[in-house]
Order: structure tokens, then sequence, then C-alpha cells
């Protein structure tokens, strides 16, 4: 790989900057400092930026338990970051798979891998989410039932042109109840809610396919097992 692109690739710094960095000699490599920005390095060779080693980061894979109050995105935003919570270097590399709101908790799978992303999200693979929901209004009875049979066949989203897909809705008492879809549409869990006249005051996400939080606690993440990404 030629020095620039590698410079740029284990660093903030776009190609652009990472050509100057090498012109003003903060890039060296084994120990004295090279100019050339197309050099091409060899397997062996140790490059330091103002003396601080680089090396390419593998693919990385990343649960975290998403407290409320922080943003699933990759930009600047008005709240902390899903990334600003993992202390991994060049984290700013690791998108959400998937998305979860603001106010919802839960587990959120990080990776820098697009192609795992990909298999983790696609439609056609309908990994289970698990989600737990605390309800304004009480459900029990027969409006419990109606709930549990429109869940399954599927309701009708204002401004969506298809119904959601079956959904599984368990009541672990009236007002709370986990909900387990095999589709992930925008803010699809409240508005599923709302279309039977129900609010979701609080919302968290336990599972996705095989992954659950288990003993993650708020705030916390960890490296995924290989077990773990090659379950998907
Ligand atoms: N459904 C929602 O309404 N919000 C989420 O964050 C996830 C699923």
């Amino acid at each position: 790989m030629r020095l620039d692109r590698f410079v740029s690739e284990t660093t903030e710094l776009t190609r652009s900057l990472a050509k100057r960095a090498i012109m003003r000699e903060d890039v060296w490599v084994n120990g004295k400092p090279e100019k050339r920005a197309a050099r091409h390095l060899q397997a062996d060779d140790q490059v330091t930026l103002n003396g601080q080693p680089l090396s390419l980061v593998g693919l990385r894979y990343v649960m975290l338990h998403k407290p409320v109050g922080v943003e699933c995105t990759a930009r600047r935003a008005l709240y902390p970051r899903t990334v600003d919570l993992i202390d991994l270097p060049l984290a700013e590399r690791l998108n959400p798979v998937g998305r979860l709101d603001v106010e919802t908790s839960g587990l959120i799978l990080m990776t820098d891998d697009g192609q795992w992303l990909h298999r983790v999200t696609s439609p056609k693979k309908a990994h289970p989410k698990v989600y737990l929901a605390t309800l304004a209004r009480p459900l029990a009875g027969d409006d419990a039932q109606a709930a549990i049979d429109a869940f399954a066949l599927g309701v009708e989203l204002e401004s969506d042109e298809e119904p959601t897909r079956p959904a599984t809705l368990e009541l672990i008492d009236e007002h709370h109840a986990r909900l387990t879809l095999v589709e992930g549409r925008y803010h699809q869990v409240r508005r599923m809610f709302a279309a039977i006249g129900n609010h979701v005051e609080t919302l968290h996400r336990a599972s996705i396919g095989p992954l659950a939080l288990g003993e993650l606690a708020e705030g916390r993440w960890r490296e995924l097992t290989e077990q773990e990404v090659a379950s998907f």
C-alpha cells in the first residue's frame, strides 16, 4: 500500500492531509523521515506519525448497551453519539447497524464491515429483534388479545404503503410488553402501539437475532466474539 493511503487509513487524516503530513516530515518509516507519499510499504515497515506508531486495524464488531439520550449517527449531533462511548482507536469508523431512537435504550451493534452490516440488517434475512416497551395505557383482556392478533397479522402505519410484517406481542403485565419484529422501520414500535391507540413511554431493545445484551451494563460496550460475528 502507498504511504499516503496507509496514513489516511490509519488516522483521521484525509488523503491530502496525509500527503501534507508526509511533506512536513511528520511521517517516518523505519525510524527515518519519508517524504515520498507514493512509497510502497512492505508488511514489516514501521510507520509513525509525530512519533506515534500507526497500524491498520482489522474489521471490528462491537455491541453497545445504548443509554437513552445517545444518538446513532456518524455526523456531529446535538446529543452524545454512540461512537463517543466506544474508546477504541478510530471509533468514528464504526457504523451503527440499524438505528435506535435517542429515547430508546438497549442493544446496538456497530461495525466497519459493510458486508456484515448488510447481512444483519437485510430485510431478506429477517433477523428477529426483541423490544421491551412500557405502555402508557393498560392493555389487558380482549384489548390485549386484539392487539396480539393485529400485530400478528400486520398493522397499517400512517405514510407506509405496506402493512407491518407479522410481529409477536407478549404481555408481561398490562403496562409491559415484549414485541418481536423481523423488520426495522422508522419509529416502528412506537408507531405500532400508536396505531392501536396506545403510547410507548419507554423502549428498550433486548436482542438482535442470536445476540442479547446479557449482563452488559448501560453505557458499556464489548467486542463480539468470532462465533458471534459468524452467527449472522
Ligand atoms: N422502534 C422504535 O419505535 N424506536 C426504536 O428506537 C426502535 C424501534
